[in-house]
């Protein structure tokens, strides 16, 4: 397994460059089971979590050919194709390495009427259940039924006929699902409170790209005309929020001043908010966003939210930042039940944070120190590396597989702003 290395206190300065996002990535790749055309991705991050959804789409017939990418761009041009499905059958071995793979039960239902996914089971940040997205399946008269820890879905012959659903809490992956069988179902189905975040609407605009029929997109009402067929389409992925959020942090905590090349500031407004009440400025500029350090950092009190709240992917983030800040902060994270797995890595570095169930409390503190830490998940792993770039002296990370499934080229990345970091295999 590798490991990270970081020596601290550089001050990072320069332009980052964003890659496509992660998580519209992962919803819109499923999106070419809805038609038999070719469907190309372009700026596709190279993560682990994407190539595994690729390895997943194999299995039901998907060709993927990776065409016209250069060695020094971030990001792949994909074009997945199936003419027919082989298999409408999403194995556990492959779904429990990657529960992003319940995003293919919703759109192979809507293409064969029939879909058998493996239960995807819990991960380290919470149980996530997916009553939700069964649920809304239902309601658009979908047959469900659970046995031997896989959930398997068939629609009316005919079709799904569509229908309502109100989400009682709000899901992103329930409503990825819900539209993607929806847009081909006989009639016309409504969301009510749909998520909202930008992959939502990315996945939108390319539904419509593709020939549906959608209103409402970027609201949190959505109605879909079903239609009979879709086409193929060629589609350029949404930058990465949640990582050009992550890296605003890096440059934050180093007193640094970065570019953050194709970020788009609407899509991230309520982070560069947090960023600002901490004392960091941010301003758009043309092709991105610029942040940098402006004197010592606040404490504030931050609470996670459905978008356009301030996004869960950024707690730990955040919270590393915050370890640095003057005063005392308060966080609420009220999305998933145990998102504070950093918490015990950063006090390693010399963090001081109390946590009690959903809040956690930040005492910041005048230096943080080089540690070996161990990465848990992707963003704790994020926060792990943050704050390293701050401490004095020499951190380690283990474990960073988890940094892989979601940020691409990290260390290039990081080098490429004045960062002392090396990846080393760690036999
Ligand atoms: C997506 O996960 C993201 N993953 C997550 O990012 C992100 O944290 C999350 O949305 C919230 O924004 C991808 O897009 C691949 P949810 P998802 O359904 O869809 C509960 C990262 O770090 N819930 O919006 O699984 C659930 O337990 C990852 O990139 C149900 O109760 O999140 C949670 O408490 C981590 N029943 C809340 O809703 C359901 O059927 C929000 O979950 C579904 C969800």
């Amino acid at each position: 397994m590798d490991k990270i290395v970081i020596r601290g206190g550089n001050r990072l300065s320069g332009t980052i460059p964003i890659s496509g996002a992660k998580n519209s990535a992962l919803t819109l790749i499923p999106c070419a089971l809805l038609t038999e055309e070719p469907l190309t991705l372009r700026n596709l991050p190279r993560l682990a979590d994407i190539d595994g959804f690729q390895h997943l789409m194999t299995q039901f017939g998907v060709s993927a050919s990776i065409a016209g990418h250069r060695p020094e761009d971030f990001g792949r041009v994909v074009t997945f194709q199936a003419p027919r499905l082989t298999s409408t059958v999403a194995p556990y071995d492959l779904v429990r390495k990657m529960r992003a793979s319940i995003l293919v039960l919703g759109p192979m239902l809507a293409r064969a009427g029939e879909a058998t996914v493996s239960l995807p089971g819990g991960c380290a940040i919470g149980n996530r259940p997916i009553d939700l997205h069964l649920k809304a399946l239902e309601a658009f008269g979908a047959e469900i039924e659970l046995a031997a820890g896989y959930v398997r879905a068939v629609a009316p012959d005919g079709g799904l006929p569509g229908g309502d659903f109100d989400f009682p809490v709000v899901s992103v992956g329930a409503t990825e699902n819900a539209l993607m069988a929806a847009v081909l179902a006989n009639g016309t189905s409504r969301l009510f409170n749909a998520a909202r975040e930008p992959e939502i609407v990315d996945l939108c605009n390319l539904l419509v790209a593709m020939g549906a029929q959608i209103e409402g997109i970027g609201t949190s009402d959505l109605t879909i005309h079903g239609v009979n067929r879709l086409t193929g389409a060629t589609y350029k992925v949404m930058p990465d929020r949640i990582e050009a959020g992550s890296y605003a942090c890096a440059a934050a905590i180093t007193g640094g001043e970065v570019t953050l090349a194709g970020a788009v500031a609407r899509d991230m407004s309520a982070t560069l908010h947090a960023l600002q009440a901490i004392g960091v400025t941010c301003e758009e500029v043309a092709g991105g966003v610029r942040v940098a350090a402006n004197g010592p950092l606040k404490a504030v009190n931050l609470s996670t939210a459905p978008y356009p709240g301030l996004a869960t992917d950024m707690q730990a983030q955040l919270m590393a930042l915050l370890c640095r800040a003057e005063g005392t902060s308060v966080l609420n994270e009220t999305i998933f039940e145990n998102r504070y797995m950093h918490v015990p890595e950063l006090a390693r570095m010399g963090a001081h944070i109390e946590t009690a169930g959903r809040t956690a409390i930040v005492h910041g503190v005048e230096r943080l120190t080089g540690a070996e830490v161990m990465a848990t998940d992707l963003r704790a792993s994020m926060s792990l590396i943050i704050a390293a770039l701050a401490a004095e002296g020499e951190s380690v990370v283990r474990r960073i597989y988890h940094l892989d499934r979601g940020y691409e080229r990290l260390e290039e990345k990081l080098a490429l702003v004045g960062a002392d970091i090396e990846r080393v295999s760690d036999e």
